[in-house]
């Protein structure tokens, strides 16, 4: 699977993003190492503390059917009716990646819809804290 085409993926999944509140509809596609792809959307919620973003939906989602070996994850997050922008995963979500994904090797992609960028997983969280760490 292309860069591209997982990024595609995660535009489609966007159209699912339930975000009343924010207005901020996010989708992602988390490429497995046996070549699945699970998606997952931004779940917001009237209290707001509870609002799931789209890249841990899609962790959680793979996670809880047996995948636990990730490649890539692309992101697509924008205002809906408003202009496309790139989204990278906020802080909480990169530590989610941690726990699963190697730094040196896990590929972060950003979509506005029309172009792709592309980093590591230790590139947008140097220094991370990881499951090695409990060695
Ligand atoms: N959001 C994501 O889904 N992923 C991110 O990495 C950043 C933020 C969502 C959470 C909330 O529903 C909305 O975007 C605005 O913060």
């Amino acid at each position: 699977m292309t860069n591209k085409e997982l990024a595609a993926l995660a535009v489609k999944a966007r159209e699912s993003a339930y975000a009343p509140y924010s207005g901020f509809f996010v989708g992602a596609a988390l490429l497995g190492k046996g070549g699945k792809v699970y998606t997952g959307v931004n779940i917001e919620n009237a209290a707001f503390g509870p609002t799931n973003c789209a890249e841990r939906t899609a962790f959680f989602r793979a996670v809880a059917e047996g995948e636990r070996s990730f490649e890539a994850i692309a992101v697509a997050g924008w205002k809906d009716g408003g202009a496309p922008g790139f989204a990278w995963p906020c802080g909480v979500c990169r530590q989610v990646m941690m726990e699963f994904c190697a730094p040196d090797s896990f590929r972060v992609l950003v979509t506005d819809g029309e172009s792709v960028k592309s980093s590591l997983l230790g590139e947008i969280l140097p220094y991370g804290f990881g499951p090695a760490d409990l060695d």
